[in-house]
């Protein structure tokens, strides 16, 4: 039976890129047999326009019925005076609750060719390798109550709840220590538990799930030091975990790391392995339409579709052999391909590069896709 996956380009550069996503994807089909069917839908604010909300009971309902949804990017200027709780970022938060796609794995991986790339030095960075395993689907991202109320004095009071049940941290610690146990062995837990209590309980729950993987080595590290460390000695880390806000800050600066945010995949999963994946980048309005966009994150969305979610019985990179899985890994070795021509879009170009746009970036992959 044919793979369902679900296009949702959104907003900004996110069509542009998708384009390219999609046509690294026909080459991918062509070369290894992939069953796959495609079909699309609006999301944020392009859904906005059309039905009045970032996210329609349509969309939801393809999104539910897919193995997997291949995500663009949302927001921008032109939807920035709509409410809170109407803006285009509704769409993707609530694609995510709905789905329950509580593991969000962000890769920060430095492309050997882009050391030079990196606001750091090339020797704290070269080979580095770092998986940011950010919870999701929780925290004070969907902490209830919130709002905005007015005090018995006329002033106005905005407050968000920062709160997580044990059977939260549980399912994403093991998703965590699974990761770790295979690829370095190293957990770092981030939290602040020397302030709020929340993440102490977290700290307490990631320590007695730790007791199931005696293989990896466990640390814990307050969220402000993590910080620090990210850009003092990144190599430090291989696995961290943490929560929802922590976690969209700290990828930031991990994907930072590489160069460009522009380089970095990511993948949303549920328990049953359905997943959304999109790059870690925004929607970037100010280039958008203009041919300029880096599409590489977008493709390597692709790669990781393909690798953990369209490979039946495959999960969490479990090295299986399905045509899914080589697909994956010839996208991937595509882009680094491309990387080795010298082909650079300007948010990763350096000297004597060969500069090229959105469109022929995308090319140049399906061209080392097919002619491997
Ligand atoms: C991210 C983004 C989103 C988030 C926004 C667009 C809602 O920054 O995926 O990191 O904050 O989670
Ligand atoms: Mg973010």
């Amino acid at each position: 039976m044919s793979k369902q996956m679900l296009c949702l380009p959104g907003d900004g550069i996110g069509p542009e890129i998708m384009a390219e996503a999609l046509k690294a994807l026909d080459a991918a089909k062509l070369r290894f047999g992939l069953d796959i069917e495609i079909s699309h839908g609006l999301v944020g604010g392009a859904a906005i326009d059309q039905y009045g909300v970032p996210l329609s009971d349509e969309t939801l309902a393809l999104a539910r019925n897919a193995d997997a949804i291949l995500f663009g990017s949302v927001g921008g200027p032109k939807w920035d005076d709509q409410p809170m709780a109407n803006r285009p970022e509704k769409g993707l938060l609530q694609l995510r609750a709905e789905l329950d796609l509580f593991a969000n794995l962000r890769p920060a991986i430095l492309f050997p060719q882009l050391a030079e790339a990196s606001s750091l030095k090339p020797e704290l960075v070269a080979g580095l390798d770092i998986l940011i395993v950010r919870e999701l689907t929780g925290g004070i991202y969907f902490g209830e109550p919130r709002g905005v109320r007015t005090l018995g004095n006329g002033e106005r009071e905005g407050y968000n709840t920062y709160v997580y049940r044990e059977s939260e941290i549980r399912r994403i610690a093991k998703v965590a220590f699974e990761a770790a146990r295979k690829r370095g062995g190293r957990l770092c837990s981030v939290d602040k538990s020397n302030v709020l209590e929340v993440t102490g309980l977290w700290r307490e729950v990631v320590i007695a799930e730790s007791a199931g993987y005696n293989d990896v080595e466990l640390s814990h590290m307050y969220v402000d030091n993590a910080a620090m460390q990210l850009v003092r000695a990144p190599k430090q880390f291989d696995v961290m975990v943490t929560g929802n806000m922590f976690g969209d800050i700290l990828s930031d600066c991990a994907a930072m790391l590489t160069g460009s945010i522009g380089m970095l995949p990511s993948a949303s999963l549920n328990e049953k392995n359905q997943g959304m994946y999109e790059p870690v980048h925004g929607s970037a309005p100010d280039i958008a339409g203009e041919n300029k966009a880096n599409p590489l994150a977008q493709i390597l969305s692709l790669a990781m579709l393909l690798r953990y979610s369209l490979a039946d019985g495959s999960s969490l990179a479990d090295g299986s052999s399905l045509a899914e899985v080589a697909a994956a890994d010839a996208i991937e070795k595509a882009v680094s391909d491309v990387l080795d021509k010298g082909y650079r879009t300007w948010d990763i170009a350096s000297e004597g590069c060969q500069l090229v746009g959105t469109a022929a970036m995308g090319d140049a992959v399906v061209d080392c896709l097919l002619n491997a």
